[in-house]
């Protein structure tokens, strides 16, 4: 398989975004061949400070690398360091039909969360297109609100190698991320950047601690049973836990004569282990920048090589070259 994904430089991760996608990311670092980048080109619509897209792109690199993305499996780079990337979207876009992006919901989505219109906007799926065409990726890993970015890519491709009688891309695939285990917030509902109820992985302890221990609960009484099943609490503490711990929380719940305090003690305390080399990696990285700029030069140098020879084959189709 050779896997490629983007991940957008627009904040520090939190729970969801470890559990519900940079997890899974490194699980398939393994694999033939896996690219991940850091898509500062997509984030130029949303991130209008050059000093703040520069510090989030290292900082969102830093994060991977500590949660454990091996530079020896995975190559990492950052999306603007090929600027192939760009050329291709050009050749890409020159193709692609208006009716196939004016069908993307996501443009709609973001221009009525407030983000302003702007032509990279509504023209991202293409950019997003020559991402996955550049590499020969085959398999790209996304949640589920991204498989539609990833049949448009499927149409671009397609269409190019119709018109040109050629087959220079591959078709890629989506892996649609596990996403059966929504990481809930610390009011109840999914966690979310834009509902201001997320805890992040590189959050310090002490307020980390602080938002456990301010997790909405019910008001039942502490000796009433009670069904682990459905208990946001439950649910972030067995992610943190081994399935020992869990079972002998989920025996407390069923016998009930507990206090949510305790629970919420027990995740603080799960969840600062968890964590804990990846905080120790990420001080490490912090403290040592040439190390991470190197990483970030050796992939662009491994993804360069690989989108000149694409973008080759696609000038030389379309007359370019
Ligand atoms: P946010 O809702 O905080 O803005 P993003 O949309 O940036 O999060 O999500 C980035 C990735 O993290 C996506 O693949 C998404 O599926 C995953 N993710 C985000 N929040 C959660 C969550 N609460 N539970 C599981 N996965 C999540
Ligand atoms: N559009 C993706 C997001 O917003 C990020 C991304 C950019 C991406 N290019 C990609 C994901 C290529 C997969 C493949 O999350």
């Amino acid at each position: 398989m050779k896997v490629l994904s983007g991940i957008q430089p627009t904040g520090r991760p939190h729970w969801g975004n470890y559990f519900g996608a940079i997890r899974q990311y490194i699980d398939l670092q393994t694999e033939d061949q896996a690219f991940y980048f850091i898509a500062n080109l997509h984030a130029l619509t949303t991130i209008r400070n050059g000093q703040e897209l520069k510090q989030n792109s290292r900082d969102t690199a830093m994060d991977l690398l500590a949660l454990g993305l091996d530079p020896n499996h995975a190559v990492l780079f950052i999306q603007s360091d090929v600027p192939e990337i760009s050329e291709l979207c050009w050749i890409l876009m020159s193709g692609a039909s208006m009716g196939l992006l004016e069908r993307c919901v996501s443009y709609k989505d973001k221009v009525s969360k407030g983000l302003t219109p702007v032509t990279g906007l509504f023209t991202y799926p293409v950019l997003q297109a020559a991402d996955i065409l550049a590499y020969d990726s085959d398999t790209v890993p996304v949640g589920e609100d991204q498989t539609q970015h990833i049949e448009v890519c499927r149409d671009i491709a397609k269409s190019f190698n119709s018109a040109y009688q050629e087959e220079v891309f591959v078709l890629p695939k989506a892996k649609v991320l596990d996403s059966s285990a929504k990481v809930p917030g610390t009011d109840g509902d999914k966690m979310s950047k834009s509902y201001g109820n997320f805890i992040e992985v590189f959050e310090p302890v002490k307020s980390m601690r602080k938002k456990v221990m301010r997790i909405a609960t019910d008001s039942r009484p502490m000796e009433e049973p009670k069904d682990p099943a459905g208990d946001h609490l439950y649910q972030l503490f067995s992610l943190f836990a081994d399935d020992a711990a869990c079972q002998e929380m989920a025996g407390l719940y069923r016998r009930g004569g507990f206090g949510y305090g305790e629970v919420k003690k027990a995740l603080a305390d799960a969840a600062d282990v968890y964590f804990c080399e990846a905080r120790e990696k990420r001080a490490e990285l912090e403290a040592d920048p040439d190390r991470v700029i190197q990483i970030l030069g050796d992939g662009a140098a491994v993804a360069r090589r690989k989108a000149a020879e694409v973008l080759d084959r696609a000038q030389q189709a379309c007359g370019l070259k």
